[in-house]
């Protein structure tokens, strides 16, 4: 695996093999990696000749310094996890490469009602700065696709309209989450839990699983409300949200119909930890 540190030869690498006709699959990321990354790099080495990932904390999508400061760091890990999926190119950058002109940014993402609800509501500021790293990685490398996963389900309907708003010649790929064997999603933020933490943790997918299972025959708000018991009971200290949207606009849906495409989203907080999880339900 080639590692970049620097945008000028990364370029020209991807020129090179641009110019052999090659295509290039990239897997943004910010780095402490587990099988739920590696899942988005096989699909890249499935879809593309050249596979590059990016790892970068990148600063400007944390709405909480504290939140940033406590990102695990694992490079030496990632590296060797990336090589031996057999990853091309890894482009490792500074804060400085990617933000050459300092952190605050004059440009403002139009993203309307998608930075408004759930994790928008929730972590204010944080699609604007995604959105500006991930514009950024994409005018750099100009991959032919791009591969994110599912479990970031929000973040992949606003990088979705971002390559539509700038009109990015890029397919985007949405890989399904990766799970332990308890349910739980894979997320670098549990390498903060204790395993008694973690344990409990995969109550949110079975709280979500619980919604999709009842969702014809019961109403919303009462399996919002039952799937909330199950995640307090369990021992999270704080929800942010349960909610069951259509899975284009994530607008929250009051009632089932079997023809809409829905999906069920939870946030909530355990030993200080804020976990994220989605199913899509029909
Ligand atoms: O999902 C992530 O890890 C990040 O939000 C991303 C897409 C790498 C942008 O920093």
């Amino acid at each position: 695996m080639i590692i970049f540190k620097e945008i000028t030869p990364l370029k020209e690498a991807i020129l090179q093999f641009k110019s052999n006709g090659e295509s290039i699959g990239f897997v943004p990321t910010m780095g402490a990696l587990h099988s739920g990354h590696i899942s988005l790099i096989k699909e890249s080495l499935k879809n593309d000749n050249i596979t590059l990932a990016s790892i970068f904390v990148n600063p400007a999508q944390f709405n909480d310094q504290k939140d940033f400061e406590k990102y695990p760091v694992a490079i030496e890990n990632d590296i060797f996890l990336l090589e031996q999926a057999k990853t091309d190119m890894l482009f490792l950058p500074s804060v400085n490469e990617i933000y050459p002109e300092g952190l605050s940014s004059p440009v403002k993402y139009g993203l309307g009602y998608l930075e408004t609800i759930l994790e928008g509501f929730y972590r204010p500021g944080h699609f604007q700065g995604v959105c500006r790293v991930v514009h950024r990685l994409l005018d750099i490398i100009k991959p032919d696709d791009l591969f994110l996963g599912q479990k970031d389900y929000q973040q992949c309907m606003v990088i979705r309209k971002l390559l539509t708003d700038f009109s990015i010649p890029t397919q985007l790929y949405i890989v399904p989450t990766e799970r332990e064997t308890s349910g739980l999603a894979m997320s670098s933020r549990n390498l903060r839990l204790s395993v008694e933490a973690k344990q409990k943790a995969s109550v949110i997918y079975d709280a979500l699983n619980f919604i999709k299972k009842h969702s014809a025959d019961t109403p919303f708000t009462v399996l919002k409300g039952h799937a909330l018991s199950m995640i307090t009971d369990a021992g999270f200290e704080k929800i942010d949200y349960i909610e069951i949207c259509d899975a284009t606009t994530l607008m929250p849906f009051e009632d089932y119909n079997k023809n809409n495409k829905t999906i069920a989203l939870a946030a909530a907080f355990i030993e200080g930890v804020r976990l994220i999880d989605n199913l899509l339900i029909n």
